[in-house]
This record gives C-alpha cells, sequence and structure tokens, in this order.
C-alpha cells in the first residue's frame, strides 16, 4: 500500500516536472518581462533616415535562453529588431530589451529563460494607451497569452511620454494620465504587485520635456521605480537613443529590476535611479 503511494507521488512529481521541452511546443518556465511605451522602447538604434544599419552589439546577439513572444503569440529566440512585427508602420531598430535580459541572466542566476514580451509603438501619446484603446487592450491580450506556456510576468518596463511633449495641456496632465494608466494595468493583469521601471525621457518631439520628466520622476505609486535617460547618446534626429545608448540604458533597467525588486520587500517610492 505504502510504495503504491509512494508511486503514485512519483508519477505526479514527473509528471509535474519543468520539462525541458524546446520552446514554442508546451511548458516551459520564462521570467516574463513586458515591454511598452514609443519609439525608445520599440528600439530606434542604429536607423539614420528610415534604414537600420543592422549593426548587432555581441552582447545582444540571439541566444536560446532568450525568447521574445511574436505577434503570432509563438516563443521564439530574440533578435532585434525586437518590435519589427509589433512597430510594423517604422523602421525599428535596437532598443534596450535584449540589453536588459543579457544583464539581469549575468548578474542574477536565479533567472532562467527570460521572455521578451513586444508591445510598444512609435509615436503614441498617453491617451493612446488609456484602458479600452487597441494599444491598451493588445498590450493586456499580448501579456495573458504569453503565460499560457508557462512562467511569470516578473515586470514591466515602460518608456513613453515623447509624444506628450508636444502640448502644455498633455505635459501638464501627464502624471495622472499615466498613474491611471498604471493602475489599470496592473488591475486588469490580476496582479497589483507587479513591479514597473520607467525611463524618464531623454528628448521630446516637442518643447515640454522637463514637464513631463517631472511627471516621471515624481510617480508616487508602489512598485513603481524610475531610471533616467537623460544625457544617453541621441540620434542624429535629436529623439532617439543610439545602439550604445540603448544598451547602457537596459543595464540601467537591469540594475534597477535587481536592485529594488529581486527578492527585496516591495518598494512604495519612485526615487530616481541616479
Ligand atoms: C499601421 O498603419 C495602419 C494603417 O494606417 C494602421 O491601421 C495600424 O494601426 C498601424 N499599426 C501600427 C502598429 O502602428
Amino acid at each position: 500500500m505504502l510504495s503504491l503511494i509512494l508511486f503514485i507521488l512519483l508519477a505526479y512529481a514527473w509528471l509535474l516536472k519543468p520539462a525541458q521541452v524546446v520552446h514554442g511546443s508546451g511548458f516551459l518556465y520564462k521570467d516574463i518581462f513586458l515591454l511598452a511605451g514609443q519609439s525608445n522602447m520599440a528600439g530606434r538604434g542604429g536607423v539614420v533616415d528610415e534604414k537600420w544599419d543592422r549593426l548587432v552589439p555581441p552582447e545582444i546577439k540571439p541566444k536560446p535562453s532568450i525568447l521574445r513572444f511574436s505577434a503570432k503569440l509563438r516563443w521564439e529566440e530574440a533578435a532585434e529588431p525586437l518590435h519589427a512585427d509589433i512597430d510594423v508602420n517604422k523602421t525599428c531598430g535596437v532598443g534596450p530589451g535584449l540589453a536588459f535580459a543579457n544583464v539581469i541572466r549575468d548578474k542574477d542566476s536565479s533567472i532562467g529563460v527570460v521572455g521578451l514580451v513586444p508591445c510598444a509603438v512609435g509615436g503614441t501619446n498617453i491617451h493612446e494607451w488609456a484602458r479600452g484603446t487597441h494599444l491598451y487592450n493588445q498590450l493586456v491580450r499580448r501579456a495573458m497569452a504569453s503565460l499560457n506556456e508557462g512562467g511569470a510576468i516578473r515586470a514591466i518596463l515602460w518608456y513613453q511620454g515623447e509624444s506628450d511633449t508636444l502640448s502644455k495641456s498633455d505635459a501638464q496632465s501627464y502624471k495622472e494620465n499615466l498613474e491611471k494608466f498604471i493602475q489599470n494595468l496592473l488591475s486588469d493583469l490580476n496582479s497589483p504587485m507587479i513591479p514597473i521601471i520607467q525611463v524618464a525621457l531623454a528628448s521630446g518631439q516637442g518643447p515640454f520635456i522637463e514637464t513631463v520628466r517631472e511627471a516621471q520622476l515624481g510617480t508616487d505609486l508602489p512598485n513603481v521605480r524610475c531610471v533616467d535617460a537623460k544625457g544617453l547618446p541621441l540620434e542624429v534626429d535629436n529623439l532617439h537613443l543610439t545602439t550604445p545608448a540603448q544598451l547602457t540604458l537596459g543595464e540601467m533597467l537591469a540594475d534597477a529590476f535587481l536592485n529594488y525588486f529581486q527578492g527585496s520587500i516591495p518598494i512604495t517610492s519612485n526615487a530616481p535611479r541616479r
């Protein structure tokens, strides 16, 4: 009798063990990160005059342990441009996502397979991300679908606001709109404690950059942290981060995630990283 019970338990354990399944089919636990916002999250590193130079630094070359969730909701090995099938009307280049994934894996051995869920679309302002919009719904839908083959959403990386620097009223209402967006999103993901790491603007499309930056650096929500991209090198358009700048930003996001959210108690303030 005892050996029968033991056998059943062992059989269960075998059935439930995280299988070493080839990605794309079946269960594979992933540390999942959502990437959302506008062009600098989608990635324009190496893009000049709507042409990408195709230069991918060795640090972010594809590897089997870092996956991306395609527009068709399939896991595949992540390669730049990470947002090519999401931000489809623009020429995509290098963004911060792959650098982020590589650095968290290098610095924290408890991170296993990383699953990146690209959702950023260039030229979008905060109103276009409000609850119920196409971008918002797509973000929630892709986030939910990304969990189907195993894994947990570990954080949301958000870099947006350049388009909200064009009008004074957009810039002035940015803080309220951003906080509403974050609260709605966490509630619709049924996960109030998912960390959010946002990027304070390095550039903008209009004159009200400082107003938006103040809103970002002053976001007063639990589990929201901010890294500051100000001063990172920009392409000749003076709007988009270069490829080296995106590698630096990826590392800053990774350090923020590891410092504030890995194995630590929940954070309730939003001090800038530097
Ligand atoms: C691309 O452009 C089409 C046509 O204007 C539009 O319907 C679609 O929403 C755009 N997609 C993205 C991701 O910008």
